[in-house]
């Protein structure tokens, strides 16, 4: 793969890590205010849902909303969600990952999630045949990362219109009723689909190994 790779064993633990079992879970990268987690994990009562928010303000309403509405089965996560994935899950746990509405990078495109040397630790978080739906409003956002799927990371997706009354995030209830063009692109990992990070176990909150450099 023409891209440097991810240095997952140079990341830290998050602040307060605690480790997971490895059992199938769903994950959310930016949650923040956990609408979408709610709504996710009331409709998916046997699924297992970590809803990654680093915006701490962000972070404290879902949590709050989790709260009032308690769901055994959703687990908010005041993170980073590198280091968290890094320390956190083992290879093939993923059933589904959700990126909706990611701040769009304008003046640095190398930190849009497709373009980033990380995707491919979260394509090796990903158990065969598992998920991961971006969705933004920004039509070239959309198109960038459709280049990155097939020319880069090689891998079937569907583009779907998202339908004008969906409402599963604040962001996504601003941009639709605005009449902006909302878009998400369903990515699968296939069957046989390898990556360089396949046998790396997480990190578990241990440090990171020193690099071996003159
Ligand atoms: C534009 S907001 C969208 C929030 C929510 N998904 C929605 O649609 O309403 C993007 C969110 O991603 C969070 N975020 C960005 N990078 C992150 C990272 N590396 N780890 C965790 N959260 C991140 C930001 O804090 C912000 O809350």
């Amino acid at each position: 793969m023409p891209i440097r790779q991810f240095q997952a064993q140079r990341m830290h633990a998050p602040r307060d890590f605690q480790a997971i079992a490895n059992t199938p879970v769903c994950i959310e990268i930016g949650a923040g205010k956990g609408k979408h987690a709610l709504l996710f994990s009331g409709q998916h009562p046997e699924q297992t849902l970590y809803a990654i928010e680093r915006t701490r303000e962000k972070f404290l309403a879902m949590q709050k909303q989790h709260g009032l509405e308690p769901h055994a089965n959703l687990q908010p996560v005041h993170a980073d969600a590198l280091p968290w994935i890094v320390h956190a899950l083992y290879p093939a746990q993923v059933e589904q990952c959700f990126i909706l509405y990611p701040n769009p990078e304008p003046h640095n495109p190398a930190q849009r999630w497709l373009n980033m040397p990380f995707f491919e630790f979260l394509l090796s978080r990903l158990q065969p045949n598992g998920q991961i739906t971006l969705a933004s409003n920004i039509p070239e956002y959309i198109a960038e990362a459709e280049q990155q799927l097939l020319a880069l990371w090689k891998l079937p997706f569907e583009k779907q219109r998202i339908a004008a009354d969906s409402a599963r995030t604040h962001f996504e209830i601003k941009y639709l009723q605005r009449g902006e063009l909302c878009q998400q692109l369903i990515i699968r990992k296939p069957e046989g689909y390898r990556t360089r990070f396949d046998d790396f176990q997480p990190l578990q909150g241990q440090s990171p190994a020193q690099a071996v450099e003159e």
